[in-house]
């Protein structure tokens, strides 16, 4: 596995590739990665003839500096990882290598990205677009691999993908989850122990809404019966429960109204905060 670092070695190395006709994957990261990470990566490898997977600790998408600040940052162990699951090129630049100038651009992400996290985390995904469409414009992959845990970045990406006109197919890959349920996420090694134990209920209270909903519960309902199920742990609080279109990300009122809701939850335990969904 090559580990570059400059914009200039990418392109470089990525046009070599393409110029012996091979097809390229992009999966980008902010690194801390754990088995989520490798699955979207080895969807990439069964996909493409060669991986890039970037790792960069955004700033322009972190609107708390506390939350950038205690970012896990563990590039050693990602480069072995990331080696050992068959990548072609990391790419692990600098925050100057990839902002050389502030990057002011705004983009019109429209309806899906006003909403949940758009609503919560001002200015979040202006920044995600504006970091993943650099990585586009570096790399031009043929495909671009996220996780379905960040279920409304996905809708965002595909939005900012129309707008910039990237000849780029989007796969979006399935929640990856510990064997006791909780969704694997970069930011699950900051719990405490007691944390962790209470975490999983997350996902617990998710699948047993699925079935109050197949058991004739309204949206409304099962909207309440979750937000209440979780803050009834002392040490969880539910930021926000949507159900939305999959389709639009807009929330719906009644199961009626769209033909794939999705609930997508936000917690926080302490200072950490945790999002996952379901699909209903
Ligand atoms: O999902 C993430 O880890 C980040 O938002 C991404 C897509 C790598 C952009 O920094």
């Amino acid at each position: 596995m090559k580990i570059i670092r400059t914009v200039k070695e990418l392109k470089e190395a990525v046009n070599a590739l393409k110029a012996e006709g091979k097809s390229v994957g992009l999966v980008p990261t902010m690194g801390a990665l754990h088995d989520g990470h490798i699955s979207l990566v080895e969807r990439a490898r069964s996909g493409n003839d060669a991986v890039v997977v970037s790792v960069f600790v955004n700033p322009t998408q972190f609107n708390n500096p506390d939350d950038l600040r205690t970012y896990p940052r563990t590039e050693e162990a990602d480069c072995r990882r990331l080696d050992e699951a068959g990548v072609d090129i990391a790419f692990i630049p600098t925050v100057e290598e990839m902002y050389p100038e502030p990057d002011t651009r705004q983009f019109d992400l429209g309806a899906v990205a006003a909403v949940m996290e758009g609503a919560m985390r001002p200015g979040h995904f202006n920044g995600v677009a504006q970091v993943v469409s650099r990585l586009f414009a570096m790399v031009n992959p043929d495909r671009a691999y996220f996780g379905e845990k960040d279920f409304q970045q996905i809708a965002v990406i595909r939005r900012m993908v129309e707008l910039e006109k990237f000849p780029i197919e989007i796969v979006s890959c399935p929640i990856k989850r510990e064997s006791d349920g909780l969704a694997l996420s970069s930011r699950n090694v900051r719990l405490s122990a007691h944390q962790r134990e209470v975490a999983p209920n997350i996902h617990r209270v998710l699948k047993e809404s699925v079935g109050r909903k197949l058991a004739g519960a309204s949206l409304e309902e099962v909207k309440h019966w979750v937000i209440d199920s979780i803050n009834a742990y002392p040490e969880m609080e539910v930021e926000y429960y949507e159900i939305v279109n999959a389709a639009d990300m807009q929330p719906v009122a009644e199961w009626g109204d769209c033909s794939e809701p999705v609930g997508c939850i936000t917690v926080y335990l302490g200072d950490v905060r945790l999002i996952d969904n379901i699909k209903y």
